[in-house]
């Protein structure tokens, strides 16, 4: 938790993009995710890839534990949020974003009943040993039949440390192997992100569905 407030207080976002991700704009349209339907976005930062998907007709619901980077958000939106207190959550409320401030494990069952998700840089920004649990929120958040695009990102070497934390493939299928159908939809070398031994890491895009 002090990790993450740290990295925000001294702005070491380095995650962050200042352009929309290409591959959501790539592979979005694709996946039948419901028009209109409400978007969850877990550990969300103050991504900009919100604002694309509200472009398309959907609501959003961004789960972010830090204040600074809720705050910022609809800063850069010119936006002025309306804040209420929602369990252990602050609820920061803007049409159509809604971003809930508190940690995501802390979500109660069902506070959210998204028709679709949207995982960058998210489920990778956890280690391994909390990553059931993501996946038990994303089912407890979701309605039945909702969709999911998951961007993964593995490092040619396992043993470096994170975040991000590497998330192979098979760790994919194994993860979602109950109460999910999941399809590859695309695998990318980040060439520019090449290690010294000339290995560069990978990107996996998923299809993931609640069934
Ligand atoms: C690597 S950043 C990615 C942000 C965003 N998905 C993006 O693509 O720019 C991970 C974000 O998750 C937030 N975070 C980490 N652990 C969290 C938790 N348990 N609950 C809610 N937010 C969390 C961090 O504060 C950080 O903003």
């Amino acid at each position: 938790m002090e990790f993450w407030h740290n990295r925000w207080k001294s702005e070491q976002t380095g995650w962050h993009r200042a352009e929309y991700n290409d591959l959501l704009v790539k592979h979005w349209p694709s996946i039948g995710a419901e028009a209109h339907g409400e978007v969850l976005v877990p550990l969300c930062g103050k991504s900009l890839d919100m604002v694309w998907l509200a472009e398309q007709g959907h609501t959003i619901v961004g789960l972010e534990m830090v204040e600074q980077a809720v705050e910022t958000f609809f800063q850069d939106q010119g936006m002025e949020a309306k804040r209420a207190v929602l369990e252990q959550h602050t609820k920061h409320v803007h049409p159509p974003f809604t971003l809930l401030q508190g940690d995501v494990f802390d979500l109660k069952p069902n506070t959210v009943q998204a028709d679709a998700w949207y995982d960058r840089a998210a489920m990778v920004a956890l280690p391994h040993e909390s990553r059931e649990a993501y996946v038990r929120q994303l089912q407890q958040q979701t309605k039945p039949g909702a969709v999911g695009l998951l961007i993964t990102f593995s490092y040619p070497h396992e043993e470096r440390q994170g975040p991000p934390f590497s998330l192979q493939d098979e760790h994919v299928l194994d993860l979602f192997s109950e109460g999910f159908t999941v399809e590859c939809l695309e695998t990318r070398e980040l060439d520019d992100e090449k290690e010294p031994g000339g290995l560069s890491p990978l990107t996996s895009v998923f299809k993931i569905q609640r069934t």
